[in-house]
């Protein structure tokens, strides 16, 4: 049998004690070296080439921006090497604690940061390290694009969530939906019959501006865009044989409402964009299963600044002709938005889902219940009528909490509702671009908490010269 080094210090030890302390302290120093190498032993604070990394990304969220701003790891430096806050809008000084006291409250984009706490309490599991070798390929190792874990992940939420099917449908990932825009214009009208016209892209107002001036930009032989779905319906025994793409927005951007398409029948294909079919905005009342599905990370996570989107498409020529767009505009979307997209959804899918989404719907709820409260004392302004639905995913009735309030001035005089709003220093969407009466004008719910502090109380100031004007 062979013999152990220590077996064989230990015999020889009766002639030489000191040989058997020699072997064991060996041994202890080997068996210890063994235990610092193994990834099971290594204690956290024993990172080696990825503290440097983690250091400095725990110094950038230490930095205090006085809970109005936060300092990024690319963020500017100031002439003393340290890292500069990103104040929130109205918010100034090296910390971010001045608060500019004439500023306009803005509300006019749907950068969806009211899910930036929930990401900064979960900092410890949604934190990633890109390594300096991170896919630096063009392609995954086996000639995709796609992160196949991804896409994974994708299929698992929708189905926790009850959103939409995706049993037997194509996946496509987009740099944000808005790039997806066009792929699916473009997959749906192309090949024209020969000698047809254009298809006509439409959408029923009010609709998000982006559909029409993506649709105007990119133009062809294939596709152009045509306003509004409604009209359509009443002419398009005008057009005979006319080819018809209607985008179609469930929950709407600006009014919240849930959509169906306008136009039915032969030659009429759909875009159904989700964007906001998430328990944070509206109730889940059954799995969406329509032909070509958009939806982002934007709106689920908050992540607008990744630019990752995906659509659901049943028909894998539809599919191939997207992802053919897609290849031929920027080839994939970026790898580490990838990675980051799949550890964001790894910690939404946390208990089947349950702290992001009641996270998200308790802000978006409240925010709407204290607007509604406003609005509720003018007889200027009014708000779109949503209902209390019954959720599946919560299995409850929710009230509504949608991600923009969409606000009609009721005057008369009021034929401009964003230039009444501006001039009482609120900053929102004026109705025309979502091919809408200038009488209307969208509030954008979802951003920072300081932009909704300051829109609260803004809106609370203009409501209440009304009031103090019916009292004299
Ligand atoms: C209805 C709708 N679709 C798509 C988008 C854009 O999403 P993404 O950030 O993924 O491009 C928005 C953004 O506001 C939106 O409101």
């Amino acid at each position: 049998m062979n013999k152990g080094l220590g077996d064989m210090a230990a015999e020889g030890g009766r002639e030489h004690p000191s040989l058997l302390l020699c072997s064991l302290s060996l041994n202890l120093i080997l068996a210890s070296l063994f235990l610092r190498a193994s990834p099971f032993f290594r204690r956290d604070d024993e990172l080696t080439w990825s503290r440097e990394a983690a250091a400095e990304a725990e110094a950038a969220a230490m930095v205090s921006c006085s809970g109005h701003g936060r300092a990024f790891l690319d963020g500017d430096l100031s002439e003393d090497g340290s890292l500069v806050c990103d104040c929130n809008s109205c918010y100034a000084g090296a910390d971010c604690s001045e608060f500019l006291p004439d500023c306009a409250a803005e509300v006019n984009s749907g950068d969806p940061l009211f899910l930036e706490p929930f990401w900064m309490k979960k900092r410890g599991s949604s934190a990633i390290m890109l390594t300096g070798w991170h896919r630096m390929s063009y392609s995954f190792g086996h000639g995709s694009r796609k992160s196949a874990r991804l896409e994974r992940a994708i299929r698992e939420l929708h189905k926790v969530v009850g959103n939409a099917v995706t049993d037997g449908r194509f996946i496509v990932f987009g740099h944000g939906s808005t790039q997806l825009f066009t792929a699916a214009v473009h997959a749906l009208s192309c090949p024209p019959p020969s000698h047809a016209s254009p298809a006509k892209v439409v959408s029923a107002v009010p609709y998000y501006g982006a559909y029409q001036l993506q649709t105007d930009l990119f133009k062809s032989g294939e596709f152009e865009w045509q306003g509004d779905a409604y009209s359509w319906k009443i002419n398009r025994s005008s057009v005979p044989n006319t080819r018809f793409v209607e985008f179609v927005t469930s929950p709407n951007n600006p009014d919240g409402q849930l959509n169906r398409a306008v136009l039915k029948g032969p030659n009429t294909t759909t875009i159904h964009d989700h964007a906001y079919y998430w328990p944070h905005f509206t109730a889940i009342s059954e799995p969406a299963d329509d032909d070509v599905m958009l939806f982002t990370m934007s709106k689920l996570t908050g992540h607008a600044g990744s630019r990752l989107g995906w659509a659901i498409v049943k028909d894998k020529g539809v599919f191939q002709r997207m992802m053919d767009y897609v290849d031929l505009n920027t080839l994939s979307v970026s790898h580490d938005s990838q990675l980051r997209a799949l550890k964001l959804l790894n910690v939404a899918l946390e208990k089947n889902g349950s702290e992001i989404f009641r996270f998200g719907y308790e802000n978006m709820r409240s925010r709407w219940l204290r607007l509604e409260r406003i609005v509720s004392h003018s007889e200027r302004f009014s708000l779109q009528r949503l209902s209390p639905l019954y959720c599946n995913y919560f299995q409850r009735v929710s009230g509504p909490s949608p991600a923009y309030a969409w606000v009609r001035c009721e005057r008369e005089e009021d034929r401009d509702c964003a230039k009444v709003m501006a001039e009482a220093g609120i900053i929102g969407r004026a109705g025309i671009v979502f091919g809408a009466d200038p009488r209307y004008v969208r509030l954008s719910l979802l951003r920072a908490q300081d932009n909704f502090d300051l829109l609260e109380h803004k809106l609370q100031a203009l409501v209440a010269q009304e009031e103090y004007v019916n009292t004299i």
